[in-house]
C-alpha cells in the first residue's frame, strides 16, 4: 500500500467529472487500498478518487470513532433521500477550512464493494453527510462550491497563499 498525494483547492482537476468503474479488478482494489491508507493517514473521514488525481467513481469513508469501519463505495448512486440537516464540513483538499453545508438527513445509496459485489446502504447523520460530500467530488464539486461567492473567493486566496509558502 502507499499513501497518495491529495490535490488541494483550487486545483482545477478537482472540478473534473469522474467516470464509472467498468470492472472491479486488481488495479481498482489497489486504488481502494491506497485511498484508505491515505485517508487514515491524513487523517480524514472520507476520500474520493478525484482528490488523488484519479478520475474514477471510487470513494472510501470511515466515520467511526474507532477508525475501524471502512466503507468502500464504487460507482455510488443515491437511490433515495429524505430530510435536511446542516453540518459543519471540512475536506482534505481544503485544509483548515470548515463551513456549514445543508445536505439530506438520510440517504439510501447503491454501490459496488471492494469485491465488485452490489449492495445498498442506508445512512443518516454524519455518514450520510460524508457520503454525499464524497459523491460530490465524483461530480467535480467541492463543498466550498455551496458557499457564497465572497467566502469562496476568500478561501481561494488563502489556499493560494499557503501553496506559495510551501513551494
Ligand atoms: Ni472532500
Amino acid at each position: 500500500m502507499a499513501t497518495l498525494d491529495i490535490l488541494t483547492y483550487p486545483d482545477p482537476r478537482l472540478h473534473l467529472v469522474a467516470s464509472a468503474v467498468d470492472e472491479v479488478d486488481s488495479l481498482v482494489r489497489q486504488l481502494v487500498d491506497d485511498m484508505a491508507e491515505t485517508m487514515y493517514r491524513a487523517p480524514g473521514v472520507g476520500l474520493a478518487a478525484p482528490q488523488v488525481n484519479t478520475l474514477k467513481r471510487v470513494i472510501v469513508v470511515d466515520t467511526s470513532e474507532e477508525r475501524n469501519d471502512l466503507r468502500v463505495l464504487i460507482n455510488p448512486e443515491l437511490v433515495d433521500q429524505d430530510g435536511k440537516q446542516k453540518t459543519e464540513e471540512g475536506c482534505l483538499s481544503v485544509p483548515g477550512i470548515y463551513d456549514v453545508v445543508e445536505r439530506y438527513q438520510r440517504i439510501q445509496v447503491r454501490a459496488l464493494d471492494r469485491d465488485g459485489e452490489p449492495f445498498v446502504l442506508e445512512a443518516e447523520d454524519l455518514l450520510s453527510v460524508c457520503i454525499q460530500h464524497e459523491i460530490d467530488h465524483l461530480d467535480g464539486k467541492v463543498f466550498v462550491d455551496y458557499l457564497s461567492r465572497l467566502k469562496r473567493e476568500r478561501i481561494r486566496k488563502k489556499m493560494l497563499k499557503q501553496l506559495q509558502h510551501v513551494s
